[in-house]
C-alpha cells in the first residue's frame, strides 16, 4: 500500500513535471532538413497559414494574444524569443507537427511542405522583433545583410539568372520550343504549331554550394550535350549595402550531328582543306551576369555573353563568324502571390532581329514553376540560338513553348 502510494505520488509528480517543463524536440528532429528556400515568396506562403491558424494565440507579431496569454496554462510560447529561435529548422518544425496539450498538432492539416513555409515565416518574426527591440548592433547588422535573390529559379525563359539553389538536392528543367504559328488557318490546323518539329532540352543542375551549381542538358535540335557552371562571386543584400548580385556562368556544348557536308575544295580560314575534326564539335558560352531585385515584384538583369563555335570552314558562302557577342536583358514582375511575367530580349552581333521572348510564369511553390513562352525562335541554348536566324514578327508568325523546372 505504501509502495503504491509512492508510486501514485510520484505519477502525480511526473505528470505534472511534464506539463510544466521546457518542450524538447526528439533529437532526431533536428537532423530535419528544411527543403525550402528563405525567400519571400516562401516567407509570405508561410505568413498566411500562421495568419489562419495561428496568430489567434500566438499573436500577429508571434510574442503570444495577449488575451491568450491571461487565459492559457501554459502560455502560447513567444516565437520570437531566443528559446524558441535557437531551435533547429527541424525542431520547429516537428513541434507544429506533434503539438503538446493546447497546442494543436497540425500534421494532418497542415501539408509538409506548408509547415517548412510557416518556419521559415517564424524565422522571419524574429528579425522583426530583433528590429522592433533595437537589441544589439551586431544582431541588427546580421539581420540586414540578409542576402536577396533576384530571382526564384536558376534560368528565367532563355537566360541564365544568377540565381543558385541553397545546396541542396537537383533541379529537373524541360524547356519545349513549338513551331511558328501565325493567326490563320494553321493556328487551329497544327493546334498553334504544336504539331510541327519541336525542340526540347533537358537539363539536370546540381548545386554543391550556395555560390557553386553545374548542371548538364541535351537540346534536340543540334544534337547537343553541354555541361555548364555557374559561380555566383557577388550576392546582392537586403539593406542595400550590395546592390547587385554578380555571377559567372560558362558553358561548353558538343553537336553529336553528323559532319557537315562541303564541298571537297571547302577551306578553313587558315586556307586548309575542310576536313571535320573532334574539336569542330564543342561551342562555348561565357557569361557575366548582373542581377538585382528593385522591389518585392520587380527584378532585372543583363549580362555580357560572349559565344564561340570551333567550326568556320571559309570558302562557304556566306561566310560565318565564329562568335557572337550578346547583353542579353531579363526582367521579371510579379503580379501576385505566385504568378509573375517574364520578358527577355538578347541584343548581339549576329542577329538582325534579336531574340525576344515573352513568358507567363506560375510558381506553385519555391520548389516549382511553369511557364509558357511566346518567342520569335526555336533555339534555346545560347550556343544555337545566337548563331541561328529569329523568325519576322508577323510575317513569319510567333512560336509557343513551355519551361518547367522543378527542385528535388
Ligand atoms: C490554441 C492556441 C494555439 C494555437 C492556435 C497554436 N498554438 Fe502554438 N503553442 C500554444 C501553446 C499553449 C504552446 C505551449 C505548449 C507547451 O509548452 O506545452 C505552443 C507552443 C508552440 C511552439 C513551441 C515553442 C517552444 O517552446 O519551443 C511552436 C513552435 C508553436 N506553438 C507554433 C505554432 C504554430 C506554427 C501554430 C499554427 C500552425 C500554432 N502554434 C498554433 C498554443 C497555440
Amino acid at each position: 500500500m505504501r509502495h503504491f502510494l509512492i508510486i501514485l505520488i510520484n505519477m502525480v509528480f511526473v505528470a505534472n513535471l511534464t506539463g510544466q517543463s521546457v518542450w524538447q524536440a526528439p533529437d532526431s528532429a533536428n537532423h530535419l532538413k528544411n527543403p525550402l528556400s528563405v525567400d519571400d515568396v516562401t516567407i509570405a506562403r508561410g505568413q498566411k497559414i500562421y495568419q489562419s491558424l495561428c496568430q489567434s494565440c500566438h499573436g500577429a507579431d508571434g510574442t503570444g494574444d495577449p488575451v491568450m496569454i491571461k487565459s492559457l496554462n501554459p502560455p502560447p510560447a513567444d516565437l520570437t524569443s531566443i528559446q524558441v529561435q535557437q531551435q533547429t529548422d527541424g525542431a520547429i518544425f516537428w513541434k507544429i507537427s506533434e503539438g503538446r496539450g493546447l497546442m494543436a498538432s497540425y500534421k494532418s492539416m497542415i501539408s509538409e511542405e506548408d509547415r517548412w513555409a510557416v518556419v521559415n515565416y517564424i524565422r522571419s518574426l524574429k528579425k522583426e522583433s530583433v528590429k522592433n527591440k533595437n537589441e544589439k548592433n551586431s544582431n541588427k547588422a546580421n539581420v540586414n545583410r540578409q542576402e536577396v535573390d533576384a530571382f526564384g529559379f536558376s534560368q528565367l525563359i532563355n537566360a541564365k539568372t544568377t540565381y543558385i539553389r541553397d545546396g541542396k538536392g537537383f533541379g529537373f528543367s524541360i524547356q519545349h520550343r513549338f513551331g511558328a504559328t501565325k493567326f490563320d488557318k494553321g493556328f487551329v490546323q497544327n493546334f498553334m504549331g504544336l504539331d510541327l518539329a519541336a525542340n526540347v532540352r533537358f537539363s539536370f543542375e546540381i548545386p554543391v554550394s550556395k555560390r557553386l551549381m553545374f548542371e548538364i542538358g541535351r537540346t534536340r535540335f543540334g544534337k547537343f550535350y553541354d555541361l555548364g557552371g555557374k559561380y555566383l562571386f557577388v550576392k546582392q543584400t537586403a539593406d542595400g549595402s550590395i546592390p547587385l548580385s554578380i555571377a559567372l556562368y560558362e558553358n561548353v556544348a558538343i553537336t553529336t550531328e553528323n559532319a557537315p557536308q562541303y564541298s571537297n575544295t571547302a577551306t578553313f580560314e587558315n586556307g586548309y582543306l575542310f576536313e571535320y575534326k573532334f574539336y569542330h564539335r564543342l561551342y562555348y558560352d561565357t557569361q557575366i551576369i548582373v542581377s538585382r531585385k528593385f522591389s518585392d515584384r520587380f527584378s532585372a538583369q543583363i549580362a555580357g555573353q560572349l559565344v564561340w563555335r570551333n567550326l568556320t570552314p571559309y570558302s562557304i558562302k556566306p561566310k560565318e563568324d565564329s562568335y557572337v557577342i550578346a547583353v542579353p536583358v531579363s526582367m521579371r514582375y510579379k503580379l501576385g502571390f505566385k504568378s509573375a511575367v517574364d520578358f527577355e530580349i538578347m541584343p548581339n552581333t549576329q542577329h538582325r532581329n534579336f531574340p525576344i521572348s515573352l513568358g507567363y510564369e506560375v510558381a506553385s511553390s519555391g520548389n516549382h514553376v511553369f511557364q509558357i513562352t511566346i518567342t520569335n525562335s526555336d533555339r534555346i541554348l545560347s550556343q544555337n540560338l545566337l548563331f541561328y536566324p529569329t523568325i519576322k514578327y508577323p510575317e513569319d508568325g510567333f512560336m509557343l513553348g513551355f519551361n518547367l523546372i522543378r527542385y528535388f
